[in-house]
């Protein structure tokens, strides 16, 4: 038995549109059965409708008329970007139409005002395709753990850039030639900047932090370092400790401690993992992403990132699961901003470098680097020395210690007359 139909207004036809299009066409019996009542388009707004000919008469320039439209129930924008998309999400939600977006980099700097929005009018705002693709992970944070109490969120969360260190670790080759392989074979775009400077991957860490946290994480507060710096000889110096380098994104709780009030904080930055960690298998496209709760422990969440269809996939979930809300005259999980937590600074927040030096060989060396690490309040983990001749290669990991610290003790070193060069610094996690 299904209802009155819910009308969808289709903002964009790209590479994720099109695949909405076409599941929301070949499944709409089953879709309807599931949702209620069928899912109908009412129309798809472009900006080159003679590229969609296939659409007749839904499509649509004008992607405002299409949204304030009195038939229109549900916008899902599969647009991208902050403008028009802004504009026209806002029209919606504040008219009282659920809304569906896949689009990380407005939820990232905006999504504050769009939650406003949500919870004045009370309508849905859903988004779980704007992290990790084809993944139930908003879901399962915005949800399944509301019970709980989220410790840390960290994981894989950009398929291009997990490409390219694949194919780096996998064939020794440099960054360079690992990005014109991922561009040939279509998983860079041709200007690769927001994936390899590490902007993707923050947008998505800003959204679970915001989540996993309930306070307001924006873009501007993730820390972000991409991987354009990573050297074949970063990954053959992770490779010598048992690591592989990954991109991680990163978002952590902080406990109360020394009178400072709880804390959060979110990174992106490339680490070294232990080989025999689960995110060190996650290759190529793939996404992963650990959650860690009080209660619930450790959960991993693995699958295809980004791509059309998979995509769609979860832009299909939550329209059903709007669709579901309106027949039932409620709205699903709200706003979530209610603990306002602190934003914790990179350079207070404990990470935990690896750092390999070419020195001189002669006696005392060891022991003036050492002593640059301990003047920094920088506790040593573990030491190896190769001599090669009047040289030799130190390789240090420390302890973890505030990442102002540790970057402090790296401009020493690199100051220093028995130092030739500091030939690789990068942080490890999960070694700890
Ligand atoms: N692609 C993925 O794998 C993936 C994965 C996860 C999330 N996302 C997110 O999904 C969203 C869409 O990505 P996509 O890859 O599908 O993008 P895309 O292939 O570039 O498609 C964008 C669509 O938006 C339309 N458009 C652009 N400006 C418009 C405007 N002013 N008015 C109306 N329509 C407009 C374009 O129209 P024309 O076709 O006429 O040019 C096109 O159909 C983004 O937020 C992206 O971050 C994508």
């Amino acid at each position: 038995m299904t209802g009155k139909p819910i009308r969808v207004a289709l903002l964009g036809c790209g590479t994720v549109g099109q695949e909405v299009v076409r599941l929301l066409r070949e499944q709409a019996d089953e879709l309807a059965a599931r949702a209620g009542a069928p899912l109908e388009l009412a129309g798809v707004a472009v900006r080159r409708p003679h590229r969609h000919a296939g659409l007749g008469e839904l499509l649509t320039t004008d992607a405002s008329g299409l949204v304030a439209r009195d038939d229109v129930d549900v916008v899902a924008e599969v647009i991208g970007g902050i403008e028009p998309a802004r504009t026209l999400l806002l029209e919606a939600l504040k008219a009282g139409k659920s809304v569906v977006t896949a689009n990380k980099a407005l939820l990232a700097e905006d999504g504050a005002a769009l939650a406003e929005a949500a919870d004045s009018s009370g309508a849905d705002l859903y988004y779980e395709a704007s992290v990790a693709g084809a993944i139930p992970l908003l879901r399962p944070l915005r949800e399944s753990l509301a019970g709980d109490r989220i410790t840390r969120v960290a994981g894989i969360v950009n398929g291009t850039t997990n490409f390219i260190l694949s194919a780096m670790t996998e064939s020794g080759s440099s960054y360079a030639d690992a990005l014109e392989e991922a561009t040939r074979l279509g998983y860079a775009e041709a200007d690769p900047s927001a994936d390899v400077d590490g902007y993707d991957a923050a947008s998505k860490a800003a959204i679970l932090a915001s989540l996993a946290f309930h306070t307001r994480v924006t873009a501007a507060d993730v820390h972000c370092e991409g991987i354009r710096e990573v050297t074949a000889a970063d990954i053959a110096a992770a490779a010598g400790i048992g690591c592989v380098i990954k991109l991680l994104a990163i978002c952590e709780r902080t406990p109360a401690e020394d009178g400072a009030s709880e804390s959060v904080s979110a990174r992106v930055h490339p680490a070294m993992i232990p080989a025999a960690h689960p995110l060190a298998a996650v290759d190529g496209a793939f996404n992963a992403v650990f959650v860690e709760a009080e209660a619930a422990g450790q959960l991993m969440f693995y699958g295809q990132g980004a791509g059309g269809a998979p995509t769609a996939s979860a832009v299909l979930g939550d329209l059903v699961a709007v669709a579901r809300n309106r027949l039932a005259g409620a709205a699903g999980p709200g706003s979530t901003g209610y603990a306002g937590l602190a934003i914790r600074p990179m350079a207070e927040t404990p990470t935990q470098y690896h750092v390999s030096l070419d020195v001189a060989d002669k006696p005392g060396v060891l022991s003036a680097v050492a002593h640059e690490f301990a003047v920094h309040d920088v506790s040593i983990s573990t030491v190896r020395q190769d001599g090669h001749g009047d040289a030799a290669t130190l390789v240090i990991v420390t302890h973890r210690a505030p990442d102002a610290a540790l970057a402090a003790t790296i401009t020493a070193l690199r100051g220093m007359d028995i130092v030739r060069a500091v030939t690789s610094v990068l942080r490890v996690e999960g070694l700890e």
